[in-house]
Parts: C-alpha cells; structure tokens; sequence
C-alpha cells in the first residue's frame, strides 16, 4: 500500500503536523473516499478472576507491532496486547486487585480515569510503575454503572504514551442497570467505541510530535481509528446498538452525527446512566468525556458514524475552536454501520433511566476557582501556575460539597477533569446545563471565555504523598502544565 492509500482512510483535517499552528487552519484534509470495510476491531473483555473473594486483573504493559494498516508493521505499545488494552469489567461492591506489570523499557502509570479510588489506588504521576516492577492497587467499587476507562498518567508523558496505545476501557455494573431493558451483550450489541485519530508515517510508524503546534493545540491526528480499526465498518447483529463512546483522543473534540442526519438517544455521561433518554441528532464530546448512546439500525441501512463541522458562534475564541475540531471541513467519516439482522423495529425506549439526585448548590460549602490560561512560548496554565509535582495547590475536607469554577481565559477549548470524584454540571455562563450534561461527569468541556460551574463531593482519602490531579484532558495542554494537584483529608 502507498502513502496516498494510508491517507485515504478517513482523513482529517490536522495532519500537517509540522506547520506552525497559525497556518494549520489552511492545510486541509487530504481528499479520497475511504474503503470502511475493516470488520471493527473489539477488545477482549475481561471479568478478572475472583480471589480471596477480590475481583482480580492482571495486565502487562507491553510493546509490540501492530498493522493498523495491511503490509505496514507499525511499532505500539498497550495492555496486554500490542494496542490498547482488554475491557476490564467490575462491579458495585466488588473489591478489586490490579497487578500492573511494566514490561516497557520506560517507567509509566495507569490511573482509574472516573473511578473514585482513594489517591494511593489512583495511579496518577506520583505512582510510578518502573520497567521490570508490578504496582498492585487494591479498591472497593462504590459508584453507580457505567463506562470509565484507563490510561497512562506518567509525568510530562501522558500524551505520548496514550498515543502510542496505553489505554482501555473499564466497564462498571450494577443491579439498577441490569434491570433496565437496555442492550447489554459484549461485542453483539453492547459495543466498545474507542475513538482516537493519529498521524502515520510514511513507512506506517505512528508520528508523536510535541512543538509549538501540539502545545497550543495538541497533538491532532489525521486518521480516525474506532478500538484501533482506521476505515472501520461494523454489521450490526441487533437492531438496537448501545455505543460506549470514549473520546481517547489527545486533543480532538468530536461533533459526532450519523451520515443520514438520523435521531439517537444519549443514555449515560461519564459517571453513568442519565435520569432518561436524551434524543439528539448530534452529540459533542471533548477528549476524557463518554457517552452511551443507543441508535437503531434496519436491515436497509447504511450509514456513516461522522465528524461534522460545528457550528461555531462568534467569538474571540472561534478561530481556534476551528483548529482544534477541524470544523472548517468534513464531514469525516469514523465508523460505517449496517445491518447483519433480520429484527423488525425495535421496542420503545425505557422512559426513565435512573433517579438522580438534585444539583443542589447549596449543599456547597465553598466555591474556588481555576483560572485557565496559555501563553505562547510559555505554556498552559491554573490560576497562574504549572504543575509541580512537590506543591499541593488545594486541600479538601473529606465529606464536603464544593463548587469549582472553571474560568477559561484562553484562546482554546479545555476540557477539565477531577481525579478521585464524579460531579454535576451546575452552569456554564450562568445558564443552565444541556440536558445530556446533567448526569455525573469527571470532565467537562471549557469554551473561550466561558465558565463553567461543577458540584463536586470528595469522599476519598488522598494523602499529600498520593494527591488527586485535577487538569485539562488535553493531553499536551496537561503534560504542558495545565494540571494541580489535590488532597482531601480527614476532617
Ligand atoms: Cu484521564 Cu488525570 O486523567
Ligand atoms: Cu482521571
Ligand atoms: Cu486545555
């Protein structure tokens, strides 16, 4: 295969990575129509054996090839395989022990992206897993159903490990969402979607770059890949699929909408399932974020999952928006869907999902506020600092409420994540959230000049030898210094 043939596969806008970032916005897609024939690839699934009644994993970070495009061997690195990682699944009330084995020849970590872990289980920077050594984090699962994921949290090499492969996904459950009529079986109708899009080289090796384009924007890919498939097509089994969206990306914002414009319905938000049903005909989602959507396909149908460009309003914010969503073109395609089923159309949709409590501000018993800035040759930054590993920027009071206010001054978007706590959305430029955005959320997506109001409760321990992180999930915009550090401690 040629280089043009690579580029053909669902190419985006981004790619010409070398170019100083105020010229990306002209360098474009590379044209072609893209084959989406590849059966998508579906991680294995993994329950863990149960030992001493603890629910246990074992996973090896390794390197290895990959042939994310035929006749190209493409060096990676993932869990347990050659490219991400299997899908762990736990849970309510399990207790579960990790052994996380580090057979790379560079120290790396893996966190528990959305999973409230006291900060020693939590596999932030501070829990360095050396080349040759096992980490063995042990944590009781105490929040409700839903897809969280995990990925490499080592420090300033976040984004280059994720990018490479270091990341899965970690499936919670529980008995309130088993008793729903919602589809639940792995890989038929339950399916994985890890979206991430990457740049290749000429001779099929992953290009990681981190100059002064990537710590403006971040690193931005021009191939879609869905598990890891570029060119994905999936033959939907059953009429009614359940999508766990994982933005994986580094730094992409996806405006995801089917080809044919047709309605889906958002079930659930990073922490689990919404109170109901959410219809909607196009979803955004910033990188760290998911969403379970459920979408319907027929027997007839053929249709394209896509990146399509947003519809931007006016601001000073605008122009980089567009750089960082590539919302000038498109649409892109990322993962074609048709039917392999005979089933008639499906049943109606459960009204009622789960009962969430109120966002109520006044439980709060303080508000702190995160000023989000970026300089040009300097860098990304919080309320006026970079992240040093050696300095505790906050301390919590186990038990409390507490609103944060994320006020972005810059330029770029930002999504903003909390370690060790699952939060609400109270308001964003004092308005009210979008429906999708009022279930339980660990990142939330930060425009130009907005701000952006969270309830966070913080329950779990975090000593100031193993703090929490609280950063933007751009990854460069982290490894770059957009990142703090917490504690929360006995009252
Ligand atoms: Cu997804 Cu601090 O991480
Ligand atoms: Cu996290
Ligand atoms: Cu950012």
């Amino acid at each position: 295969m040629k280089r043009r043939d690579i580029l053909r596969v669902a190419a985006v806008g981004g790619g010409a990575a070398a170019l100083p970032w105020f010229f990306w916005r002209g360098q474009q897609a590379f044209a072609g129509v893209p084959e989406f024939t590849r059966p998508l690839a579906i991680p294995p699934l993994l329950d863990g054996t149960i030992k001493d009644g603890k629910r246990v994993f074992d996973l090896r970070l390794q390197a290895g090839i990959s042939e994310f495009f035929k006749g190209y061997q493409t060096p990676s690195i993932g869990i347990n395989g050659a490219y991400l990682g299997p899908v762990l699944r736990a849970r309510r009330g399990d207790t579960v022990r990790i052994h996380v084995n580090n057979r790379l020849d560079e120290s790396s970590t893996l966190h528990w992206h959305g999973l409230r872990v006291p900060g020693l289980a939590d596999g932030g920077p501070h829990q360095v897993v050396r080349p040759g050594q096992t980490w063995t984090p042990e944590f009781l699962i105490d929040q409700p159903a839903s897809t969280q994921w995990y990925h490499s949290h080592a420090w300033h090499r976040t984004g280059e490990q994720v990018y490479r492969g270091l990341a899965g996904l970690f499936y919670l459950n529980d008995d309130t969402a088993e008793a729903l009529d919602l589809p639940h079986e792995y890989g038929v109708d339950d399916i994985p979607v890890v979206l991430q899009d990457r740049v290749f080289n000429d001779d099929g090796s992953l290009r990681y770059r981190s100059g002064m384009h990537q710590r403006m924007a971040g690193m931005l890919g021009n191939v879609i890949l869905v598990n890891g498939t570029p060119g994905a097509q999936l033959k939907a089994r059953r009429r009614r699929l359940r999508l766990r969206i994982l933005n994986g990306s580094n730094a992409r914002i996806y405006h995801l909408a089917f080809s044919d414009r047709r309605r889906f319905h958002q079930i659930a938000s990073d922490g689990g399932l919404l109170s109901q049903p959410v219809a909607m005909s196009s979803l955004r989602l910033a990188p760290g974020e998911r969403a379970e959507v459920l979408v319907d396909i027929a027997p007839s149908d053929d249709v394209m999952l896509e990146h399509t460009p947003l519809e931007l309003g006016s601001g000073r914010g605008m122009m980089m928006m567009r750089m960082s969503t590539g919302a000038d073109a498109g649409p892109y395609p990322i993962l074609r869907l048709s039917a392999k089923h005979q089933e008639a159309p499906a049943r109606a949709l459960p009204r009622s999902l789960v009962a969430l409590p109120s966002a109520n501000a006044e439980q709060a018993s303080g508000e702190r506020e995160f000023v989000l800035a970026m300089q040009m040759m300097r860098g990304t930054f919080i309320n006026g600092r970079q992240m040093a590993l050696n300095r505790i920027d906050h301390r919590v009071r186990q038990g409390d409420t507490e609103i944060w206010r994320f006020r972005n001054d810059s330029p770029m978007p930002h999504p903003m994540h909390i370690h060790g706590t699952q939060f609400r959305v109270l308001s964003r430029n004092g308005a009210p959230p979008e429906e999708n955005e009022r279930g339980y959320k660990d990142t939330v997506l930060v425009l130009p000049d907005e701000t952006v109001r969270v309830l966070a409760r913080f329950d779990q321990l975090a000593d100031q030898g193993h703090p929490f992180m609280f950063h933007c999930h751009n990854l460069e915009h982290e490894d770059g210094g957009m990142m703090g550090q917490f504690t929360v401690e006995r009252a």
